[in-house]
């Protein structure tokens, strides 16, 4: 057991919580404490707020080679520490160990990429609606932003939302999840390390998040909240937006349809599957939900998914070879179950796993079903678990209507060899990141984000840097000929 007291990240000083209290973090492996950590409150969220508050005007006017600087150093220190922030991430959310690596890579990729978009904040100059006038248009930092972050990715989720916001040159307060909070403080660790000025950057952790995050919501110098995690935690803080008016970005909840078609090489649709399905042991807002396997190949693509399954290696992500670990809490084990006991009664078969596998430890086995059809609760909510519900289906136009038939939008996936098939579906899923022949289409370089209720958007690609400016326009007149 570890146990490590960790400070909260306040204008960049590490203090104690004003509340003097600490909470518990576990290793959802184990069911251990691996350390205590203070808990936040309403007077830390309103000290880091002054405390970017005060730092906002000098950190918007620092060139932009300053600050594509320091998130190059944090992308390099991340890459440095990758092995020792993969071991604190796999202890408080449960990944392998390899995956949680591959994790932090993932996240200084974020870094690096705003570092550069830094430096292409362009304006423009548009012709004018009159011969002697001009227009400019210029973007600047929006202000300080809150960023609410997610426990499936504990570093990627911030720093796609750190590099973006210092970037731009805003100043942002990290709230992370209760669940993960020592990742984060962590990231907190190395920007402090290389140089960020104090107060741009607060990490802040606290056991009941609501009260916290309101102190924020309810501040008009907030200008901005972005948020990944659940569609409902989004409508709320959407609601919450509305009295000062905040720009918002929100990555929420996905139903990702994966749709395998008979000419498809059915090896890698396997393959892509269960890296689709597979990731952060399903607990993704990608993860393939509704795999659509066309009637023909359906047998073939069934049988190959089982075996592969069935040697995946199941325990503490900590163990050498292990390669899917706990889900994150007693919850998620429950959820997993309810929408396994769903299905069965309403006729699904399960043809590998379908139980927990052991009583240490919030585990759940991978677990394939068949016979799954659209009336249950598998196909209509995120599972997030290790569950791969396989569907049968006959055409293209019933799959296509299928797929759409979510108020969710985020990610689907569809294998195929027809090029036409692959341009018709792009522009008829309902979904914001397609994965055509690709299990895994998340990358720095993309505008992440959703359609419909998986949110409002983009994460990465140069999309992601707008989401932190404010454009405005001059109109320049009196411009003699
Ligand atoms: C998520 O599940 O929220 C993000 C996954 C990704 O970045 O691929």
């Amino acid at each position: 057991m570890i146990t490590k007291m960790s400070h909260l990240f306040i204008g960049g000083d590490w203090c104690e919580a004003s509340t003097g209290e600490y909470f518990d973090v576990l290793n959802p492996a184990t069911e251990e404490v691996i350390a205590r950590v203070p808990d936040a409150g309403s007077v830390d969220m309103r000290m880091a707020i002054d405390a970017a508050l005060a730092v906002q005007k000098s950190w918007a006017s620092t060139t932009a080679a300053q600050r594509s600087k320091i998130l190059l150093s944090a992308a390099n220190l991340m890459r440095d520490r990758a092995e020792h922030l993969a071991q604190i991430m796999t202890l408080e959310e449960g990944k392998p160990v390899l995956e949680a690596k591959g994790e932090v890579t993932y996240a200084a990729s974020f870094l690096e990429w705003f570092a550069e978009e830094a430096k292409r904040v362009y304006g423009e100059i548009i012709p004018a609606n009159a011969p002697d006038k001009r227009i400019l248009i210029i973007k600047r930092p929006l202000g300080l932003a809150l960023a609410i972050t997610p426990w499936n990715f504990p570093a990627a989720m911030i720093t796609r939302k750190v590099g973006p916001a210092l970037a731009a040159g805003c100043t942002m307060i990290v709230k992370p999840s209760e669940l993960t909070p020592l990742t984060a403080l962590e990231i907190a660790k190395i920007f402090e390390e290389v140089g960020l000025p104090k107060g741009v950057l607060s990490v802040l952790v606290g056991k009941d998040p609501a009260p916290l995050v309101k102190v924020a919501m309810d501040d008009f110098n907030v200008r901005k909240v972005t948020f990944t995690g659940s569609t409902s935690v989004g409508k709320l803080l959407m609601k919450q937006s509305a009295d000062t008016m905040k720009r918002i970005s929100f990555e929420l909840g996905g139903q990702a349809p994966f749709i395998v078609f008979d000419d498809a090489d059915i090896n890698s649709a396997v393959e892509n599957a269960i890296i689709a399905k597979m990731r952060s042991m399903g607990e993704s807002c990608v993860a393939a939900n509704r795999i659509y396997v066309q009637r023909a190949v359906l047998e073939q693509f069934t049988s190959k998914l089982v075996s592969k399954l069935a040697e995946f290696r199941i325990g503490n992500g900590l163990e050498d070879g292990v390669q899917v670990g706990p889900l994150i809490e007693p919850a998620a084990v429950e959820k997993v179950e309810l929408h396994v006991a769903d299905a069965t009664k309403k006729g699904a078969k399960v043809i590998l796993g379908g139980s927990r596998g052991t009583n240490v430890g919030y585990f759940y086995l991978p677990t394939v079903l068949t016979n799954v059809t659209d009336s249950m609760l598998i196909t209509q909510e995120e599972t997030f678990g290790p569950v791969a519900a396989v569907i049968p289906f006959d055409t293209e136009e019933e799959v296509l209507e299928r797929a759409n038939n979510t108020h969710h939008g985020l990610a689907a996936y569809y294998f195929t060899k027809d090029i036409g098939r692959v341009f018709r579906l792009a522009e008829k899923l309902q979904f914001g990141i397609l994965g055509a022949n690709d299990g895994l289409p998340s990358t720095a370089q993309a505008p992440f984000g959703g359609v419909k209720e998986s949110g409002l958007g983009r994460e990465g690609g140069h999309h992601g840097i707008d989401e932190y400016l404010d454009v405005k326009y001059v109109s320049l007149g009196g411009i003699s000929s």
